[in-house]
């Protein structure tokens, strides 16, 4: 009797560990598969990201202050619109092709910028260091959302600024659904995701939302949050 409880105990066990290790490795493949696109997609970025206004990048980049965090830098489009109420940019990006591309404007940086291939879903970065942590057009591709936002929330200091500028799944029934079928061909053949929920990842990460303002585009949110 014992002996059955204590195998099936194991099994359990087993099955749990199981599942744990399948999970890491399709999120290890996800994450590769991420970077690759993104080197691919690093040399015509630029001609092809339309999403964003400058005006509105350079509103939303002037409420960053002190120690900046730039999640998933791309290609650097941000780096020029930081103010000088910045300490320092540290960026970080997944794909060494788009890093290479911000690199190269890091001239047009009126702040002190720095750049590191990283992970958003598993930073080096101590608890609390920094003032601000921003990212636009970022969590339609990080493969596991919530993980990258619960790890903005620990490197944020407690009183901190999130701020994401971030596409997401429209609240329009019929255009939300047709989203979800062209989801998996802009993954394929672009790389991100159209059809996240942000603002929901955003508050199971645990992050304290602030405000969400809708863009003109009702498909574009400007979030602030604190840890
Ligand atoms: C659509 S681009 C946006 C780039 C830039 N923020 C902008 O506004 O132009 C998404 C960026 O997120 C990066 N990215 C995706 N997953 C990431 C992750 N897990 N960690 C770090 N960067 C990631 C991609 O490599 C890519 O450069």
């Amino acid at each position: 009797m014992r002996r059955g409880k204590l195998s099936k105990k194991s099994t359990y066990a087993a099955k749990r560990i199981y599942s744990r290790l399948e999970e890491t490795l399709n999120m290890d493949r996800e994450t590769e598969q991420t970077r690759k696109r993104y080197n691919r997609t690093s040399r015509v970025y630029d001609l092809m990201d339309r999403m964003i206004k400058p005006e509105l990048r350079a509103n939303v980049l002037s409420q960053a202050h002190g120690m900046v965090l730039e999640v998933g830098v791309g290609t650097g489009k941000n780096l020029s619109y930081y103010t000088q109420d910045c300490v320092e940019v540290v960026g970080i990006d997944l794909s060494p092709g788009m890093l290479g591309k911000a690199r190269a404007r890091i001239r047009e940086a009126k702040v002190p910028v720095k750049l590191y291939e990283m992970d958003a879903q598993n930073m080096e970065f101590a608890d609390g260091t920094f003032d601000t942590v921003i990212a636009t057009c970022v969590f339609c591709s990080v493969p596991d959302p919530i993980k990258g936002l619960q790890e903005i929330r620990r490197v944020c200091k407690p009183a901190g600024r999130v701020i994401l500028l971030e596409h997401v799944r429209s609240d329009n029934p019929v255009l939300g659904k047709i989203m979800d079928l062209l989801d998996p061909l802009t993954v394929r053949f672009i790389g991100p995701h159209i059809n996240r929920r942000t603002v929901i990842n955003v508050e199971a990460a645990g992050l304290r939302i602030r405000s969400v303002e809708d863009q003109k585009s009702k498909i574009v949110k400007l979030i602030v949050a604190q840890p």
